[in-house]
């Protein structure tokens, strides 16, 4: 499989750090190719919250592409790719996907899966949301997008923020079709 991941300047690069980790390892084996491309803004996000999410990190794992760059195989339906998940996912990224303005390489492979019918898996990050947040949701669910929320899982009993970061990356996997064994799943362990 062939998966794109954005990454945006909403709070909470801590989590795409953790996912990018889980995907690196190749789970299930599943992956061929794994683009990452992170926006302008999550940079500055990243600064002001203390996070050490740095792309260059992923490097290994993950062709890493410029937010600028429109000429990208992913900018292109004609490229045959599996689809994108955006984590986190800014209101403003999200208003630019509900209404097909794409102003970075994130927002066109969002268009792109969305008119190629492709997944796109969005996990929003904002709290509370105003009516337009919901109404872009509604929009991009209507569209095709799962919207994916990291609403953390308490069954599994938590002891960390990292184990909440870790169940929720596996619970990513599988919306996007990836099953891995997990004991603290609901039922197992
Ligand atoms: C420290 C910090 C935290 C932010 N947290 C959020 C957030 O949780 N959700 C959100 O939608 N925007 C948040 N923003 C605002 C976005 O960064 C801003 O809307 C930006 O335009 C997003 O651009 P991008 O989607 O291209 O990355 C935050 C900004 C800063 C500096």
């Amino acid at each position: 499989m062939k998966w794109v991941i954005g990454v945006t300047g909403a709070s909470g690069l801590r989590l795409a750090h953790m996912f990018l980790q889980v995907l690196r390892k190749n789970p299930g084996g599943m992956f061929e190719r794994l683009f990452l491309v992170v926006s302008k803004n999550a940079g500055k996000v990243t600064a002001a919250e203390g996070s050490d999410f740095n792309p260059a990190d992923f490097a290994d794992g993950f062709e890493l592409l410029s937010p600028e760059d429109f000429s990208a195989p992913i900018a292109s339906g004609s490229f045959a790719f599996d689809g994108m998940v955006v984590i986190p996912a800014s209101m403003s990224s999200l208003g630019a996907m509900a209404s097909g303005f794409g102003m970075n390489l994130i927002h066109r492979c969002a268009d792109v899966c969305m008119k190629e019918r492709r997944r796109l898996i969005l996990v929003p990050r904002e709290t509370p949301f105003s009516l337009i947040h919901l109404e872009n949701m509604t929009r991009l669910k209507r569209a095709g997008a799962d919207i994916v929320p990291f609403i953390p899982s308490f069954y599994n009993k938590p002891e960390s923020v990292e184990d909440m970061m870790r169940f929720f990356s596996i619970r990513l996997l599988d919306v996007m079709g990836v099953h891995v064994p997990e004991q603290n799943r609901w039922g197992e362990g």
